[in-house]
């Protein structure tokens, strides 16, 4: 039985004292919930804040992204070593907006997995197509390749501490959300392809769903078989949008 998982992905958005109060609004709230996990992605200026803020609940904290090196001369960038120093349990990596602004390729996203597993750091990876590649009918060749170069890289037998999540990039940020039948196709598609290499691994993985999702569309996203959760962008922000989530979950 896969638990559903519902992670804020904060972007690059919060201060401190926002940090603290949505936290807290989070936990109230979460303590009243059975059954599901939650997590936080905050910046990593705020992952000391969160930490501390939800340190009494069973609330995880995450990263939204890590370099793939040990500590050593690379200014600006933070190591796994870093992210579980602070407390992190998970980490965000290949985001489409790092693929698309900052150059993340299949091969980094496969070293940082690679990376973040030997720190005991679970990794959500994300993959997802564009809507060129959609409306081009390339949407399961996108798919495929992005995860397969993760599978290839670290093993199958790896993906019982990898989280995946499929985030078409047509869907994030714009309020346009994968019907329920697009997404579950993909996972379908997605748990398949773990199940060619190994099907016992395939049906324990976790398959979150990202892209606009909201209070009001979260349950019959959630309700589908293969979607395990959902990884949320906009919707983490506000302790309402993020719980009314969780609710539906
Ligand atoms: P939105 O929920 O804002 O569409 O963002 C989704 C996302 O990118 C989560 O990682």
């Amino acid at each position: 039985m896969r638990k559903t998982l519902i992670a804020g992905n904060w972007k690059m958005n919060g201060r401190k004292a926002m940090a603290v109060e949505l936290c807290s609004d989070i936990v109230k709230g979460f303590s009243e919930l059975k059954g599901i996990d939650v997590a936080i992605c905050p910046p990593f200026t705020l992952l000391d804040t969160v930490h501390e803020a939800i340190a009494d609940s069973a609330c995880m904290l995450g990263a939204q992204d890590m370099d793939l090196h040990d500590d050593g001369a690379y200014t600006g960038q933070v190591s796994a070593g870093m992210l579980k120093d602070c407390g992190c349990e998970l980490v965000i990596l290949g985001h489409s907006e790092r693929r698309t602004l900052y150059g993340e390729t299949d091969r980094s996203v496969t070293d940082k997995t690679e990376v973040a597993l030997k720190n005991g750091i679970r990794p959500i990876v994300c993959v997802g197509e564009t809507r060129e590649e959609r409306e081009g009918g390339q949407v399961e060749s996108v798919v495929a390749g992005q995860l397969r170069s993760v599978i290839d890289g670290v093993g199958i037998d790896s993906f019982a501490d990898v989280i995946i999540a499929y985030e078409p990039v047509w869907a994030i940020g714009t309020g346009l959300t994968a019907t329920p039948e697009q997404a579950q196709t993909m996972h379908a598609f997605i748990r398949n392809l773990l199940a060619d290499r190994d099907r016992e691994t395939a049906s324990a993985c976790r398959l979150l769903y990202g892209g606009s999702m909201k209070a009001d569309n979260a349950a019959d996203l959630l309700g589908c078989p293969d979607i395990d959760g959902g990884l949320i962008g906009g919707a983490s922000l506000a302790a309402e949008d993020f719980l009314g989530i969780c609710k539906a979950a």
